[in-house]
């Protein structure tokens, strides 16, 4: 081993080097025969996590919740939703999680409560109560209507009337997730309270929320209408608001600071020369999750009918986007699935690939660029999206909202349901595929939401027999990564910048150099690679292969050391 890269790999800490596992709880595995998953589930399958080489688990809410918008709309945020367990079997995760080394993450959704949350029950009871500006109050226009045209994240309105108190709250999400008002010092302090409550437990950090909007902008005006219904998105009128940061560093001092834990916050809006300000030593967070890459075939915001068609290069663009802005100070998360996402072999490889193949490619990428990875349940299964012939089968809320967009906006119901079949986050929330018995061994009961139908061949106990399998493919991704310094930290490089067909780039330290090529065609491709001369295969998605073409959706992993 090289001097140099010992001390690159030493300089690191744990949540750079390990690879890190999302777990959305209601789909992951279900022990009390309820049809949802829960805490023990996920404390009975730590074995299996362990073997996958992950070393930080990250749950999505498991507070108590009216379930909303699926524990995203939290009613009490320092206690267990009973549907998933105890206090007790919490801490029992957590025990036996640092028994393998695996760190527990908490989800914190800050820039909104439930309106069942006993603090929105009090503010919305009278103006005068104590609570009274915990949320965001404005009275109606002379006419009567809303005080704004924004339309929220989900569709409809940003505002709803409450007649207790006469005026409007405003909520970016749903209207049962009314937003918080972080202008209040009262309430930014319960809830540094709160996650310090977590940290007491143990946890080992935190992915934040939705943090781009807990500051709103000075003046509340009408945006530019950007659908029929002269609503304009709220996103372009909150997202990333001046002040923020001044709320963020205090955020850091007064709970993360200090303690050896990672925060990722969800950041879609921050741009990379704004970066310095948010991560990185004097950053506000670890790791931001921004939506550049993800988004790629959403151009002009985020309505699903205004899709534009995947483009090779778009993505390339975004990724080496990040990398660069991280390669001197920060540090990036690298995902492609999430429970908000499409599964990746759906959104970035063609139709018609083969999908194990796929899956192994997407897996490559994720594992070999600079970041830590974050794997979401499934994917390391090759787990794929599905396609239900009703609008009513779909539990999401924003499934529900773009179906009632497309429709406003002219679409035949055909059609507004061939976009949820595109982009539901309910792709992502079948529940886990863990066997080929009933029900994916998910469950024993009804499952919460139907198991994808391919899981008699996509199951974690077939897969684990099966040497050539997405599973074992995946183990052996995360633990040539974790022992690997040129994966870890060295450079990242772009290569053929301008193929529409293939993504290539090198990782280099002093010394060596690995190559990474991958073909997101259906085609084989002929490459022209002198810089792949002196350099030995080392592994990829097929059995050997050959530097003068790509096969069909091919990875290649190749190292030259010199
Ligand atoms: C982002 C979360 O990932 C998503 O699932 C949720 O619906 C919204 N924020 C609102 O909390």
């Amino acid at each position: 081993m090289i001097e140099g890269c010992r001390i690159f790999m030493n300089n690191l800490k744990w949540w750079q080097k390990t690879a890190v596992y999302q777990i959305y709880p209601k789909s992951f595995m279900d022990t009390t025969g309820s049809g949802t998953g829960d805490i023990a589930g996920i404390t009975q399958k730590l074995d299996y996590l362990q073997k996958l080489g992950i070393g930080a688990i990250w749950l999505t809410p498991i507070y108590p919740s009216p379930m909303v918008d699926n524990g995203y709309d939290i009613s009490d945020y320092t206690a267990i939703d009973p549907r998933y367990g105890t206090m007790s079997d919490f801490e029992k995760l957590i025990a036996e999680a640092d028994k393998r080394n695996i760190k527990i993450i908490m989800d914190l959704v800050y820039n909104h409560s439930s309106d069942q949350h006993k603090w929105f029950l009090e503010s919305k009871s009278s103006r005068e109560n104590p609570k009274s500006d915990w949320y965001i109050w404005r009275d109606a226009k002379p006419d009567g209507s809303a005080p704004t045209n924004w339309r929220g994240i989900f569709g409809g309105s940003a505002w709803e009337w409450c007649e207790e108190r006469q005026q409007y709250y405003l909520h970016t999400f749903a209207t049962q997730q009314p937003d918080l008002n972080w202008e209040n010092p009262d309430v930014r302090q319960a809830l540094y309270d709160a996650a310090n409550f977590w940290l007491d437990k143990g946890v080992g950090g935190f992915r934040i929320d939705a943090i781009v909007y807990i500051k709103k902008p000075k003046d509340f005006v009408d945006g530019e209408p950007d659908s029929a219904d002269g609503s304009s998105a709220i996103h372009d009128a909150i997202a990333n608001t001046s002040g923020i940061l001044d709320y963020l560093y205090e955020f850091k001092e007064k709970v993360f600071k200090g303690h050896d834990i990672f925060t990722v916050a969800e950041a879609n809006a921050v741009k990379p020369e704004e970066l310095k300000y948010w991560v990185g030593e004097q950053g506000a967070f670890d790791m931001l999750f921004e939506f550049s890459h993800s988004n790629v075939m959403f151009p002009t915001g985020e309505i699903w009918h205004s899709w534009k068609p995947f483009k090779l290069t778009t993505l390339k663009k975004a990724l080496t986007a990040s990398q660069t802005a991280t390669a001197q100070n920060g540090w990036y998360p690298i995902y492609f699935e999430n429970h908000d996402k499409p599964r990746c072999v759906n959104t970035f490889l063609p139709k018609g690939a083969d999908p194990i193949k796929a899956a192994k490619a997407m897996a490559t990428v994720l594992l070999t660029l600079r970041g830590t990875p974050f794997i979401y349940e499934g994917q390391e299964l090759g787990m794929t999206n599905v396609a239900w012939d009703s609008i009513d089968k779909y539990n999401d809320i924003s499934s529900h909202g773009q179906y009632e967009i497309s429709l406003n906006d002219g679409f035949t119901p055909e059609q507004a349901l061939e976009f949820v079949h595109l982009f539901s986050r309910d792709n992502a929330r079948t529940p886990m595929q863990w066997s080929k018995e009933v029900n994916a061994g998910f469950t024993t009961a009804q499952p919460w939401l139907p198991v994808n139908e391919n899981y008699l061949t996509v199951n974690v106990e077939t897969e684990d027999l099966d040497k050539k399998s997405v599973l074992n493919y995946f183990r052996k991704l995360t633990n040539f990564r974790e022992h690997n310094e040129i994966l870890l930290n060295g450079n990242y490089e772009e290569l053929l910048k301008d193929d529409e067909r293939i993504y290539a780039f090198s990782r280099s330290t002093q010394g060596s150099k690995m190559y990474v090529l991958i073909n997101f065609t259906l085609d084989e491709v002929s490459i022209q690679a002198d810089f792949l001369n002196r350099a030995n295969f080392v592994f990829g998605n097929y059995e050997g292969s050959d530097k003068r073409r790509l096969r069909p959706v091919e990875a290649v992993i190749y190292e030259e050391t010199f």
